[in-house]
């Protein structure tokens, strides 16, 4: 079974082919936009929605013939069907019926962050039930993932997600965007323990997440020492660091309370944490992490970074998953701009809540 998936939620542009046998990428293209926001400062939505209209057509004919096969040798076409930018989704999932239409092919809407989440089962065989952390840029959750499609939220972000946090601090350090990797490269020559910077909810009880706190920490910061362009190289390397460590202590400090919660209702078939999305990219965090299941005996999975950060191929494996299940969509299915993986869970309380 081969499955030709589409992501275009965000600023990427990406097809991939992805078959059940290993190896099971046979094609995965990811076109940034990043030159076309660079010069807003973040991502401007009717600006994502044209560029994948310009690009996706020929990214998907490129696909195939990477992966050297015909419309013939696909058996499913799977696109993000949300959650995201709505322009953008709409523009994925148009190709995706139109192909399913034309090649009498079944069609499979994926929810975006179940991408995210199988991404673990296509990379390495993980078993369900498993403890998944889903850092992202948009997202930032706590899950238990029973099954396909079903999910059980322990906890998520009450105002701003990490990858959030990490993008919004790049830009008071003058660093750019995306933040995430420059947050990392900058923190690379920076010491953590120069500016001491707040660890949101810390001892509090449960798994959400809070990080408005930190961020306006570090503004005062950078506030009080004459602002950003008064920051000399080694200011930002430091700030960066203590921005990725404060970051990184609390992820792992809420998914110790989600361990415990895992262990009593899970134990002993749940045996995997999970790490996904674009900031389980970073390298402090995925060995934190690392030690954090190694000391509560759980197996660890990051997936390589090129997989952490929005591609095709989680789209593509999350279809085929779906379609094995019997899962498919109907092509009257529309684009959600929100979609929660798990909609039982009670929403967030907190300051700034996005819900
Ligand atoms: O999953 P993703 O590619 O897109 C969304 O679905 O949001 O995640 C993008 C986020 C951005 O906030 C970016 O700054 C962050 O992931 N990110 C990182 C790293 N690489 C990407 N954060 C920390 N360290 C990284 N190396
Ligand atoms: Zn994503």
């Amino acid at each position: 079974m081969q499955i030709l998936g589409i992501e275009t939620s965000c600023d990427e542009t990406a097809v991939a082919i992805v078959g059940e046998q290993k190896p099971r990428i046979r094609a995965s293209l990811v076109l940034s936009q990043l030159t076309e926001h660079q010069r807003f400062g973040g991502i401007v939505p009717e600006v994502a929605a044209r560029a994948h209209l310009a690009h996706l057509d020929l990214l998907a004919s490129r696909a195939l013939a990477e992966a050297d096969v015909g419309w013939a040798d696909i058996d499913g076409i799977a696109a993000t069907g949300g959650p995201g930018l709505i322009g953008g989704v709409m523009v994925g999932v148009m190709l995706a019926k139109a192909v399913a239409l034309a090649r009498n092919l079944p069609f499979l809407a994926v929810n975006h962050l179940e991408g995210h989440a199988l991404t673990a089962r296509l990379t390495d065989d993980v078993p369900f039930p498993f403890l998944l952390l889903l850092v992202s840029g948009g997202h930032c959750q706590l899950l238990v993932v029973e099954g396909i499609g079903r999910y059980r939220r322990l906890g998520t972000t009450v105002d701003d997600a990490a990858g959030e946090c990490f993008d919004k601090g790049a830009k008071l350090l003058g660093l750019g965007f995306p933040g995430g990797p420059a947050i990392e490269r900058a923190a690379a020559k920076g010491d953590p323990a120069r500016f001491p910077l707040p660890r949101p909810l810390k001892g509090r009880p449960g798994c959400d997440f809070s990080f408005s706190g930190l961020k306006t920490a570090l503004r005062e910061t950078v506030v009080t020492r004459g602002g950003t362009s008064a920051l000399s190289e080694q200011d930002v390397g430091d700030l960066s660091a203590s921005l990725q460590a404060a970051i990184g202590d609390s992820l792992v400090e809420r998914t110790t309370h989600a361990i415990r919660k895992f262990h009593q209702q899970h134990h002993p078939t749940g045996s995997h944490l999970v790490v996904a999305g674009g900031v389980a990219a970073n390298r402090a965090l995925r060995a934190a992490l690392s030690d954090l299941a190694a000391h509560h005996r759980l197996a660890f999975v990051a997936p390589p970074p090129e997989l952490c950060t929005d591609n095709g191929a989680m789209i593509a494996w999350a279809g085929l998953e779906r379609l094995k299940a019997g899962l498919a969509d109907r092509l009257d299915f529309a684009p959600r701009p929100r979609w929660p993986l798990d909609p039982t869970a009670p929403k967030a309380t907190g300051a700034g809540v996005k819900a």
